[in-house]
């Protein structure tokens, strides 16, 4: 195939492994994309759908941003690549203070990863690594919860909480980690926005201190929101608590917002916007409005800080034995100014803030369909949950097929739908999202 079509359909499907896929059945029936522009993909077969899930919560600002595209060529031109370790260009600086800008006050040193599970795992190694800069080496434990989501590494696999990912790899995940429940009620159906019940879950911290030791416990981490898992939102006043524990015992509070950063929940961090600061923030996805892979842990400045000065290590050797080859790469960096430019300009957040109650609203107007059996969602984040069929899973899928055909594209996940608009959706796009969800899941209730 020449480069000219390579986005249509290739001679070859069988040697491309694809990454959490069914790869047998998709290959007897492929969906590939070919184009994307704004809030609109064209597949194969030259079908347009409105992208209801910003690609995998990556593409907040639209596709086929200009300023984006046009930013990364003129970086390429000019310097395509330079090492990161005791090198470095501007334009990484320049980012990381853009970065700093946003993220909560205190939370301004900035570490750049190749994607999310890169950023997570960074994460779990400044904990370590703090603690040890304290003179507390004994904390070697790290807490998830269940049905939370950080990524695909040893480490960020064995804090998530999502049994497919992590039972066929049991046998090498990280020692010394344990999880507490998660928070999502059978009350919780249909509770559009933060449920009033369910802050005692919090108190599954304080009990996992009491049974192992609150002084050997490194970090706990946690997603806001649970985005992978199909959108579920904390109980009100449940963060604040477990930033309460986490002080009580010693332990460092990381915010995953690998999903909820970047403006999800209508401000720049969920941190921000459920008023609970913790230690450090991971975050991807949107940081380069998803075209170049990045990721950025966003640490205190007082963690930084004790590294650095209980280095003892002779000049030019690195005071923490981390980094990738891709860490803060010229390209990644050119994007993420672009995507820092638009934000400011477009007022990007409150954009997100001002839509979010019409999608929540447009959201929950699915209710009275047959077999949609939760809806739950936060600012610019949402789920629709099927009844079960049969298998986890299973009624997900079908009902993705369905919406698919009727013209709306996004992920599942399990039995749940995730629906996450670009914020640059106008009304019109929201309210075409909802008819063509409502479409397909008619269709595959009827099928
Ligand atoms: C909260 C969260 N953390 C980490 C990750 C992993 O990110 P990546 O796939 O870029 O490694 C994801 C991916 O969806 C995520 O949702």
């Amino acid at each position: 195939m020449s480069s000219s079509n390579r986005t249509n359909i290739p001679n070859s499907l069988n040697e491309h492994w694809m990454p959490f896929t069914d790869n047998k059945n998709f290959k007897k029936n492929p969906r590939l994309i070919t184009d994307a522009k704004g809030v609109y993909l064209t597949n194969h077969q030259g079908k347009k759908m409105i992208d209801a899930s910003s690609g995998l919560f990556c593409n907040p600002l639209g596709h086929g941003r200009k300023e984006i595209t046009e930013a990364v060529s003129k970086q390429l031109d000019k310097l395509d690549y330079c090492q990161p370790f005791n090198q470095g260009y501007g334009g990484s600086f320049e980012l990381a203070t853009r970065i700093a800008k946003k993220t909560p006050e205190g939370i301004n040193r900035i570490f750049y990863t190749i994607c999310g599970s890169t950023a997570v795992e960074t994460a779990i190694k400044i904990a370590i690594a703090y603690h040890r800069a304290k003179g507390d080496s004994k904390r070697f434990r790290f807490v998830g919860r269940e049905r939370g989501y950080h990524g695909m590494n040893i480490g960020a696999t064995t804090v998530g909480g999502m049994i497919n990912n992590v039972k066929t790899f049991a046998s090498v995940l990280m020692p010394g980690v344990q999880h507490m429940r998660h928070t999502h009620l059978p009350e919780h159906k249909f509770v559009k926005g933060q449920p009033d019940t369910g802050v005692e879950m919090a108190e599954d911290l304080e009990r996992i201190a009491m049974n192992f030791g609150g002084e050997n416990i490194a970090a706990c981490i946690i997603e806001p929101i649970a985005g992978s898992t199909g959108t579920l939102v904390p109980p009100k006043g449940y963060l604040k608590r477990i930033r309460e524990i986490c002080d009580k015992h010693g332990i460092l509070l990381i915010f995953d917002e690998v999903i909820t950063g970047w403006g999800r929940t209508g401000s720049a961090f969920a941190s921000q916007e459920f008023e609970v600061t913790p230690d450090m923030i991971t975050m991807a996805k949107a940081t380069t409005n998803g075209v170049i892979p990045m990721g950025v842990v966003a640490v205190k400045e007082e963690m930084y800080d004790a590294v650095l000065d209980s280095s003892k290590n002779p000049e030019g050797t690195p005071e923490l034995f981390h980094g990738y080859t891709y860490s803060g790469i010229p390209a990644a960096v050119a994007a993420g100014l672009a995507v820092q430019d638009i934000f400011d300009k477009e007022d990007i957040f409150n954009r997100a803030k001002d839509m979010s109650p019409y999608f929540q609203d447009g959201l929950h107007s699915l209710k009275d369909l047959k077999e949609v059996v939760s809806i739950r969602g936060y600012g610019m984040m949402g789920g629709v949950e099927m009844r079960m069929k049969d298998k986890p899973g299973k009624s997900g899928f079908q009902t993705f097929k369905h919406c698919y055909d009727a013209g709306v594209n996004f992920k599942n996940t399990g039995d749940t739908l995730i629906i996450a608009p670009q914020f640059i959706c106008e009304k019109k796009h929201i309210d075409e999202i909802i008819e063509k969800l409502r479409t397909g899941i008619s269709n595959y209730s009827k099928s």
